[in-house]
């Protein structure tokens, strides 16, 4: 069962809401545009707040969906995780879209919230507070999903390895925004 729920995972993962909402409503492809990201972010660049909202939503049922099965079908808190972690990599090596994917961050968020709530709200609420400082969206997810993972692995510490590599894939899939963020380029809203 284990493997089956990180397998659809995976695949439903790699549905990229960003370049299936663009496609659908002739919005500008996120790849072609501003940060080049298939994520909520570079849509509302792009595309404006509704296709934003509605790409942060798609993607954050993605990480929420498989691992609320998972619990349904009474997978450990460790293996839920790891299913996460499955979902987060379809979206950022996606199979349907040449392994070409975004940065993960709505959809881990997803992946939180259905392991333990009061460490997504504890991740939005670091999130906030970055982004309200800054105004900057990558700044913000990377100090918020490391920052969040000490209080995670006190509450649910069988979930720390899956969400520690988590955080480390999405850390990964920002290196353009670090190099950026360290020469004083990055995108701000
Ligand atoms: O969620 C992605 C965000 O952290 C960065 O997006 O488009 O600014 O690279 P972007």
């Amino acid at each position: 069962m284990f493997w089956q729920l990180a397998l659809l995972a995976y695949l439903t993962g790699s549905l990229s809401f960003a370049i299936l909402l663009s496609r659908l409503t002739g919005a500008p492809d996120p790849r072609a545009g501003g940060s080049g990201n298939p994520g909520a972010t570079n849509m509302l660049r792009l595309a404006g707040r509704g296709l934003a909202i509605s790409t942060l939503f798609g993607d954050l049922l993605k990480g929420l969906l498989p691992v609320l099965l998972a619990a349904a079908l009474g997978l450990a808190i460790e293996q839920q995780a790891w299913i996460g972690l499955a979902a987060v990599l379809g979206h950022s090596y996606p199979l349907y879209f040449r392994f070409r994917g975004g940065k993960g961050v709505a959809t881990a968020a997803g992946v939180l919230l259905g392991l333990h709530p009061a460490t997504a709200l504890l991740a939005l609420l670091i999130w906030l507070a970055v982004f309200t400082l800054s105004r900057t969206s990558s700044l913000a997810a990377l100090v918020a999903l490391p920052l969040c993972l000490p209080f995670l692995a006190w509450m649910q510490p069988t979930a720390l390895w899956p969400m520690a590599l988590l955080a480390a894939l999405v850390a990964w899939r920002h290196r353009n925004n670090l190099r950026d963020l360290s020469k004083g380029r990055e995108r701000h809203f």
